[in-house]
């Protein structure tokens, strides 16, 4: 079980170096967050630029990434910037470098051990290009009409029904009258805001905040000033949007404050702040 996180700025956590002997050594990491019985993590992967690795890279979890900045190149084929990668556990590959370096938001659904077995991987990998991708505008929920959301379809797992896409906010979004019902699932939602900002109770994210909320907690309404887009996984199961009968308030103005395990409480800051623009 991961912990609440709602919400951090990821720009205030600390690098880590990957240990020789584990998957990606000599690449700089941070959690975001991570489950201490399997190690299944969030993280934001820096490989360094000139970073390269051969030979047998399997591992034993499953592997999602999202190219933030920079570019990783597998065998032969480009991960740039805002492509998406899925490799199941046991994907072999022959090479994994980063000429220029890269960012990368990554997630494993187990301790990323290394595997040195000789089973095969249960499903294909897959490789998206988002830039190139349309935006799905077809509304899916009425009582989030007020957002104007669309979406980019990263993944849905056939099995669970687990979902990881884009989801972009249209500016001046705000719910009307300033209120508006809480919304839940019963999975776990889970988000890092790429650009643009957010804002709900816990005040308003910007760039490189990140969420990790358990099931069943009420959350919302949101709005945005500048609109945004964020990477978005629903965890554990199929989403399903349970709407609460009463209204929560809503306010641009809203402080940051933050639901933050006793590991994070350090790095609640005011929320990082971009540079002027005026
Ligand atoms: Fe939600």
């Amino acid at each position: 079980m991961r912990p609440h996180i709602e919400f951090i700025q990821a720009q205030l956590l600390p690098w880590r170096r990957i240990r020789e002997g584990a998957a990606r050594p000599d690449v700089e990491y941070k959690f975001l967050s991570r489950d201490p019985e399997t190690g299944a993590c969030s993280a934001i992967l820096r490989y360094p630029p000139g970073w390269r690795r051969e030979g047998d890279n399997r591992i034993v979890a499953d592997e999602e990434f999202y190219v933030l900045e920079g570019e990783l190149i597998v065998d032969d084929e480009h991960y740039t910037h805002d492509t998406y990668g899925y490799f199941p556990a046991r994907h072999a590959y022959g090479a994994m470098s980063a000429p220029q370096g890269a960012v990368v938001l990554t997630f494993f659904d187990k301790e990323p051990e290394i595997y040195s077995g000789d089973e095969a991987p249960a499903k294909s990998h897959i490789r998206i290009d988002a830039l190139h991708m349309p935006w799905d505008m077809t509304l899916n929920d009425p009582k989030l009409a007020h957002l104007g959301i669309s979406r980019k379809d990263l993944r849905k797992d056939p099995e669970t029904g687990e979902r990881t896409f884009l989801s972009m906010i249209l500016p001046h979004s705000e719910p009307p009258g300033l209120e508006g019902p809480q919304e839940s699932h019963p999975v776990v939602e889970e988000a890092y805001m790429i650009s643009g900002s957010l804002t709900g109770p816990q005040g308003t994210m910007a760039p490189g905040s990140y969420f990790w909320r358990p099931p069943g907690i009420p959350h919302g309404p949101f709005g945005t000033r500048w609109g945004c887009v964020s990477l978005i996984r629903f965890v554990g199961g199929k989403h399903v949007n349970v709407w609460s009968k009463g209204n929560a308030p809503f306010s641009f103005s809203a402080p940051y404050d933050p639901i933050l395990p006793p590991e994070f409480q350090s790095f609640a800051y005011a929320p990082w702040t971009p540079p002027p623009r005026y």
